[in-house]
């Protein structure tokens, strides 16, 4: 069996992050827009550390300038996710790239994402929305995101949270935005761990009072914290080939994902941005086979803990499962 055919749950995904470079070329062009920097010669993403990265990836929003696009961009996405097997995505959603934070802007833009996405459920992906600040555009451009989320918290868009820049400000800045959208029913992830040590992951947990980290992996620096995340059941939203791609582990062997697994740590396996890694949930299961012997029994298991983690009602979970 390919693990192409294995149902999966992927629970870490950024929307705009999913955006095939030849859609992003090809929508530029139709707008007049010159992005022809962020491409290498055969036209992939082109970044050299995680700092330009962040700047490629908000170059290649830029061509997305109105809900139908959106609405383009996500059957797009979607269509590739089904193709490897994602029955349920959950995407990390801008109301910053969409409309500027506006909430009635943003209204709209959700509304043409959630019609892609129903559209979508005919090839057997189900999606929902977590809405996401980013941490370097600062507090409050966060707290305005959250307002979005609130407004618009329901059977799709239903988590909050942080990524961008980990070493830009603190996670108590975004305390307040948290607070919000915690009050709003929303569940929460942040992004720490991944440019920022064992103590960037504590901070979020104790600010933020997320139940999920995206990514987390640098916990293994800590065995203190290895050990409370295995005994308070934090989820870590790994992302391998993210991390192998940016340099935060120079191999996949060399990746811990397989050690904070095997001390009791609640992992989960996810693409990330896909095309500026050159990945997808196949590849990264097969690399995960190679680097550490991991069979469809392991890959079953890591669903197990990705559908119970999932943000979603029980409705799509029993659906899914
Ligand atoms: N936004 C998109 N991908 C990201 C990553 N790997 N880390 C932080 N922010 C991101
Ligand atoms: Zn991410």
């Amino acid at each position: 069996m390919s693990f192409r055919d294995l149902p999966k749950i992927e629970l870490h995904h950024h929307l705009e992050g999913a955006a095939p470079p030849a859609l992003v070329r090809d929508m530029a062009r139709a707008k007049g827009l010159d992005i022809s920097g962020i491409f290498d010669a055969k036209g992939a993403y082109d970044y050299r550390d995680f700092l330009q990265f962040l700047d490629v990836y908000e170059e290649a929003t830029k061509p997305f300038k109105s809900p139908d696009d959106y609405a383009l961009l996500t059957a797009i996405v979607l269509g590739e996710a089904a193709e490897a097997g994602v029955v349920y995505l959950e995407s990390f959603l801008s109301p910053d790239f969409c409309g500027g934070r506006d909430p009635v802007a943003w209204r709209e833009y959700l509304q043409a994402m959630v019609e892609a996405a129903n559209a979508a459920e005919a090839l057997g992906i189900t999606m929902n929305g977590i809405v996401t600040a980013i941490r370097h555009f600062g507090p409050e451009a966060a707290r305005e995101t959250a307002a979005c989320a609130r407004e618009t918290a329901g059977d799709f868009i239903t988590g909050f949270g942080l990524a961008g820049d980990e070493n830009a400000g603190h996670p108590a800045d975004f305390a307040y935005a948290f607070d919000m959208a915690r009050e709003a029913g929303l569940r929460l992830t942040a992004h720490a761990g991944e440019w920022g040590g064992p103590q960037s992951i504590r901070d979020a947990l104790t600010h933020l009072k997320v139940e999920r980290i995206g990514h987390g992996v640098r916990a293994i620096e800590d065995p203190a914290l290895v050990r409370e995340l295995a005994d308070t059941g934090v989820v870590l939203e790994v992302c391998p080939g993210s991390n192998v791609a940016l340099g935060v582990y120079p191999s996949w062997a060399e990746h811990p994902i397989a050690r904070l697994r095997e001390a009791g740590v609640k992992v989960t396996v996810s693409t990330d941005d896909p095309p500026f890694f050159h990945t997808d949930m196949v590849r990264e299961y097969d690399e995960l086979a190679s680097a550490f012997g991991w069979v469809e029994a392991d890959f079953a298991a890591l669903n197990r803990v990705a559908l119970d983690a999932a943000f979603c009602n029980d409705f799509t979970r029993a659906r899914i499962a």
